[in-house]
């Protein structure tokens, strides 16, 4: 059986072929579909991009309706079980293979080396006002990273592309350590390098000035697993916002920062600190079946379920529900634990969320454990961001090596007024 599509136009009469290839056909083999000679062709309206695939990649594999979730081919149960660290599985998606120990120990250290930021970047960050959202500071500081790297605009040199991945991957974490001590009004510590990229970013966090790094191991590791949880999700918001970005041919830093503000939002990477305001808002698990009649009602949402990919259970809510216990051993258990357990118990039980398809997202417990590690909730988000922009870079690398690929452009069906005389404002009734 030939894969094609056979479609008949009934305005015209006229049927046409059109090729599949990987179960999808091409949305420009519709321009062919016309009335008359001078039509523009077929379209295909699709908001939100529903029914769309606009990449071909090779990093990320997900199966929305088992709930199965691939980096690269490798199960995301076997990569965070705790063998492998979060530098490993970055080098993982932005390579694609695995590293020997040799290859990991140069990545290391070529990550290492770009830790630190220029003291302009730190006296930047100083200007932010004493409240400032901390995910504010982090977009507006990786924007103004490019101010220093003019090299990075040379996008298509791969020795170009490979210093700007390390610097953004390296220097990530301390822009967000620095947000957070600027917040508090705390001395900014600087990167230590014989950490780990956790560990490290903890460090810089919450050392209050000990020559010892302010670490314990179980805490260190769930922050490396959360990390690589977030690392990528193939076409997300954020990522598509990097893709788009990136097809200007604009910087890295320039695109990173667009992702970034994308992933802020409360309906993306946001929802993980919208999530604990719930919590905090419900208060009591007694309080719970009125927050649900009113989430019922489509009075709000219920933070940390759906999404538009998973319609099963998202298996990296799995992992980081099984991990917010381990934390809590040494933490000592969160109230909250109690209220979102039982909101999940209540919601998988109940026919509006079922009919729905709608399950706990990596966003729903993640959140406790940002709490029990001692983050505030305005955090969260630039939580997200770190380990994610491994994700970004690499969808970014893959995008602009694409000879598929354009700058983005979408279409649009205009339904606005016809041409008219513009009328000066004077005669204007
Ligand atoms: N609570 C209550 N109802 C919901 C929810 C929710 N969290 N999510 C979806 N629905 C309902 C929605 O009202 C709609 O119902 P109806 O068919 O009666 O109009 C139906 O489910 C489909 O929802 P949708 O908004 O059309 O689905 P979407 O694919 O456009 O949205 C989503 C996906 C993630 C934006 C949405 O599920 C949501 O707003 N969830 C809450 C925010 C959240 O947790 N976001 C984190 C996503 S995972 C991390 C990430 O990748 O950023």
């Amino acid at each position: 059986m030939p894969d094609t599509l056979t479609i008949k136009d009934n305005r015209t009469g006229k049927t046409y072929d059109i090729s599949i290839e990987h179960d999808t056909i091409r949305a420009t083999d519709l321009r062919q579909i016309k009335v008359h000679d001078g039509d523009f062709g077929l379209m295909s309206y699709d908001p939100a991009f529903m029914n769309t695939a606009s990449v071909k990649s090779t990093i990320t594999y997900i199966d929305g309706d088992k709930g199965i979730l691939r980096y690269r081919g490798y199960p995301i149960e076997q990569l965070s079980a705790g063998t492998t660290s979060f530098l490993e599985v970055a080098y993982l998606i932005l390579k694609g293979e695995a590293p020997t120990k040799t290859q990991l120990e140069e990545w290391r250290l070529q990550i290492k080396q770009h830790t630190l930021v220029h003291e302009n970047i730190r006296k930047l960050m100083e200007s932010f006002r004493y409240d400032a959202h901390p995910m504010g500071m982090f977009i507006s500081t990786i924007a103004a990273l490019s101010t220093f790297y003019s090299d990075a605009r040379d996008i298509f040199d791969g020795h170009s592309r490979e210093r700007q991945i390390h610097r953004l991957i390296a220097k990530a974490p301390t822009i967000a350590a620095f947000a957070y001590r600027h917040s508090n009004g705390l001395p900014y510590v600087y990167p230590d390098v014989e950490l780990s990229y956790a560990g490290n970013f903890l460090n810089m966090m919450f050392n209050t000035g000990s020559s010892k790094p302010a670490l314990h191991s179980v805490l260190e590791h769930a922050l490396a697993v959360l990390f690589i949880l977030h690392a990528d999700h193939e076409q997300n918001c954020s990522t598509s916002a990097m893709r788009s970005v990136g097809s200007s041919h604009v910087d890295p830093y320039a695109a990173c920062a667009a992702a970034a503000a994308a992933l802020w939002g409360p309906l993306h990477g946001g929802a993980n600190e919208a999530v604990l305001g719930m919590l905090d808002q419900i208060g009591t698990a007694s309080k719970i079946p009125d927050f649900i009649k009113e989430v019922k009602e489509g009075k709000g949402r219920l933070m940390g379920f759906g999404h538009r990919v998973y319609k099963n259970y998202d298996p990296r809510a799995k992992i980081i529900k099984k991990l917010a216990h381990d934390v809590f051993e040494v933490t000592g258990k969160n109230p909250q634990l109690d209220i979102a357990l039982e909101l999940e118990r209540i919601a998988l039980e109940d026919e509006y969320f079922v009919k729905r398809k709608l399950y706990p997202n990596v966003d729903f417990y993640s959140g406790l454990i940002y709490r029990a590690l001692g983050f505030p909730r305005e955090f969260y988000p630039v939580l997200f961001a770190i380990p994610r922009i491994v994700g970004w870079l690499s969808q970014w690398e893959e995008h602009v090596l694409d000879s598929d690929q354009k700058i983005s452009r979408p279409r649009q069906i205009y339904l606005g007024r016809p041409e008219r005389n513009w009328i000066p404002i004077d005669q204007r009734t």
